[in-house]
């Protein structure tokens, strides 16, 4: 902490004089999570939150489909990316092209898109979906196929929990999560038979099967508070043990676990070049901003 208080301080002072709000994804690092967010979260969390910011300014700690997200909710507000490059394998994995394909392909079905996907993408999808509401919207939507983009084992996995419903995907997969095996998993519980296994519904369905429970990154955090695990792995991305520690000394963490590069792009020092440059300041396209708008205002609605 020695090391990050110089930049905690100034950020927070800046965050003030820029009147400046954080929205942290539970993926970011503790010296961001714990030091300057104002409001941590998963990505519907974090897209509720975006839909009740009071301040002119958000810094988006996550990557850059969430920026856009906070955008499209908050067109006349100025936010910011600490980093241009901070992707996403899912969000790159699908354009809007592709989703005219599958409609071609699958007439009359719904588009649910996850909200790991470009601005262009939701604007031409009928809902979004988050891995914390993906069964309940994939349920609301009418007809009996329904298209999932861009996220396969999301999809299959949901298609386990809803299988009053046919549900077609695009062929895309999260970089952190679909290196987790159930082979390792196995391999893990019979090595350390009193670890509780918590995965994210980004893995590939083999490895869901595996854990006791499977949810969002909030899913996760809630469930590691309610249990109270003794041993907990955490199959995500490695700051979410970091983040949550703390807050639990009675459950050891175990891993392994794997490092979002995207993620792991917004450090400290990018938050406080970005509120004392103002930059970047993330666009979209107004033509796209209402029908996106309308895909995530429809997702929230259902969900909340
Ligand atoms: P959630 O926080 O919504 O579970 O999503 C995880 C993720 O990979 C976001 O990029
Ligand atoms: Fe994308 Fe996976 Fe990184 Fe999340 S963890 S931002 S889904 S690459």
């Amino acid at each position: 902490w020695a090391r990050h208080a110089p930049y905690v301080l100034a950020i927070n002072r800046l965050k003030a004089e820029r009147g400046a709000v954080v929205l942290a994804h539970n993926y970011m690092t503790p010296d961001i999570y714990h030091g300057i967010a104002d409001v941590v979260g998963d990505s519907l969390q974090l897209a509720i939150a975006a839909t009740r910011v009071k301040a002119d300014v958000i810094v988006q700690g996550g990557v850059h489909f969430m920026a856009e997200t906070s955008k499209i909710l908050n067109p006349s507000k100025t936010v910011l990316i600490p980093d241009v490059e901070a992707g996403c394998s899912l969000a790159e994995a699908i354009t809007p092209a592709g989703v005219a394909e599958m409609r071609a392909r699958y007439p009359g079905a719904p588009v649910v898109s996850y909200v790991n996907t470009t601005a262009a993408v939701k604007a031409v999808s009928d809902v979004c979906c988050t891995s914390a509401n993906a069964a309940q919207i994939v349920r609301a939507m009418p007809g009996d196929t329904i298209i999932m983009t861009p996220d396969k084992y999301l999809a299959q996995n949901v298609a386990r929990q809803v299988p009053e419903k046919r549900i077609v995907w695009w062929d895309g997969a999260c970089i952190v999560h679909e290196r987790f095996t159930a082979g390792d998993l196995r391999e893990f519980r019979a090595f350390q038979p009193d670890t509780t296994i918590i995965a994210h519904p980004e893995c590939p369905p083999d490895v869901i099967a595996e854990a006791d429970y499977a949810g969002s990154t909030a899913g996760i955090i809630d469930f590691v508070a309610r249990e109270k695990p003794q041993k907990a792995l955490l199959v995500t991305e490695c700051s979410m043990a970091s983040n949550i520690a703390d807050a639990h000394p009675g459950v050891e963490f175990v891993g392994p676990c794997n490092m979002c590069p995207y993620m792991k792009m917004i450090t400290l020092e990018k938050v406080l070049w970005s509120l004392h440059s103002m930059t970047t300041p993330v666009e979209v396209d107004p033509a796209i901003i209402t029908p996106a708008r309308k895909a995530i205002e429809r997702m929230i609605e259902i969900s909340t």
